[in-house]
């Protein structure tokens, strides 16, 4: 059988890996796949350069519509992101009857409804295992392999650049903008980081994970996003003290109200696998009723671990593409009408623990009333730390750093305490809330 015909939209570092990974290892893909995995044709603005990648036995056009309208071409792989022309692209090659395969988290997680709608009523597949942690075959794991389970939560480092941060300021002892700098000049943070920095990569990830894990529309805009701009050199210090590493999560549970959807800075505690993820790799969890907890760990980014889950989507397609569309794997691992409508809870809903750090007055009498508004709103504190005034502000120093651990509250409640707190006289700056996670 002649091989299936690939077109690539973009060439770029990812591209470039799918391109070479395909060359090197066809003989094992064909043997997988049961045919050959060709691309046919490239479309890039740069054509020069992507000729000189590709070779002169590949076609390089400088227009993507001339690859989508090609009837030689059966799978369009985009690669060239954002939510822009991607987009447009992505419809018109659906419309036009490709299969389609992309990284692009971002596209998925905003625009996701109307694309697997739209691939629905085409019958034709979009596949997306590299959109979510690089190479690690969680989307794979979580639509196929956990498929007997309810899932219970998901949570995952999968942005590799915060991590790389976070290993850093903890490592290095540095604050948040030295270790910025240190991931800027080794190329794993880009010149405009704030996708990466501020948790809206790690959301569209998780807004992904989310619905095929629940079976729920992909909905980015109801996501809690906190990056990790603001977190001190310090209360990675503390965390450490208390037995904790800080790391920046996307979490999505199953409650009985709904679904929990967020990233944010979270203390995890230091012995969990997951704490000792360290540098740029990504790591998932995901916890099921029958299988228990599970853990996936790998690289979230470059060249070849991501085309890695492209070229796995590209032989998905290649044995699938010929079977009746409705007995394919749904987009979203749940039957297209089977899809849950449990709400996305507001983050005053959320139930979690908290790691809160207080600069107070040291003085009499202090902490009791911290810990009477805490039981007033009937939080339960968990572990109290407080540091020397000395070691804190200087010899003489008359202020001083309380740390609290609480155990599970609503969100909303420690909203409503940590504002009573805030407004005593003796608290002296903003009390700094850290969400914690026991992963256990
Ligand atoms: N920028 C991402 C990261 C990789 O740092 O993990 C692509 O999603």
């Amino acid at each position: 059988m002649k091989p299936i015909q690939v077109g690539l939209l973009g060439i770029g570092t990812v591209g470039s890996g799918v391109f070479n990974v395909l060359q090197r290892n066809q003989p094992e893909i064909k043997r997988r796949a049961g045919r050959g995995i060709e691309i046919g044709m490239v479309a890039d603005l740069d054509v020069v350069r992507a000729q000189s990648l590709v070779g002169p036995g590949t076609q390089v056009v400088n227009d993507a519509r001339a690859v989508i309208s090609n009837p030689d071409i059966d799978i369009v792989i985009e690669l060239i992101g954002g939510y822009g022309i991607a987009r447009k692209l992505v419809l018109e090659a659906i419309e036009a009857g490709k299969h389609v395969v992309t990284a692009n988290k971002a596209l998925l997680a905003v625009h996701g409804t109307e694309i697997f709608a739209a691939a629905h009523k085409k019958g034709v597949m979009v596949a997306f295992e590299a959109a979510v942690a690089g190479g690690i075959p969680i989307i794979k794991a979580l639509r196929e392999g956990l498929t007997a389970n309810r899932i219970q939560w998901v949570a995952g480092i999968i942005n590799g650049t915060t991590n790389f941060i976070l290993s850093e300021m903890r490592d290095k002892g540095l604050d948040f903008a030295a270790a910025l700098k240190d991931a800027q000049a080794l190329g794993y943070a880009e010149a405009d980081p704030t996708f990466d920095i501020e948790g809206v990569d790690a959301a569209h990830k998780v807004t992904l994970m989310s619905a095929i894990a629940f079976g729920i529309p992909v909905q980015f805009d109801k996501a809690y996003v906190e990056g990790i701009s603001q977190l001190a050199a310090q209360d990675i210090r503390y965390a450490e003290q208390l037995g904790y590493r800080i790391k920046l999560l996307g979490i999505t549970k199953q409650t009985a109200k709904g679904i929990e959807l967020r990233v944010h800075p979270s203390l995890v505690p230091a012995k969990r696998l997951i704490a000792n993820v360290e540098g740029a790799m990504n790591a998932v969890m995901v916890q099921g009723d029958a299988v228990g907890t599970t853990l996936y760990y790998g690289k979230g980014a470059g060249s070849e671990p991501t085309a890695s889950a492209v070229i796995a989507d590209l032989v998905d397609i290649t044995r699938l593409h010929t079977a009746d569309a409705a007995h394919r794997v749904p987009h979203l691992a749940f039957q297209p009408d089977a899809m849950s409508d449990a709400p996305v809870l507001p983050m005053g809903e959320v139930v979690t623990s908290y790691y809160l750090r207080l600069r107070v007055a040291d003085q009499a009498g202090v902490l009791a009333k911290v810990t009477g508004i805490l039981a007033q709103a009937d939080i339960s504190i968990d572990a109290v730390l407080q540091r020397e005034a000395d070691e804190v502000g200087g010899e003489g120093s008359t202020q001083t750093d309380v740390i609290i651990l609480t155990h599970d509250c609503v969100e909303a409640d420690m909203n409503v305490a940590l504002a009573q707190m805030q407004a005593l006289p003796t608290v002296l700056a903003p009390i700094v809330r850290i969400r914690k996670e026991e992963l256990a």
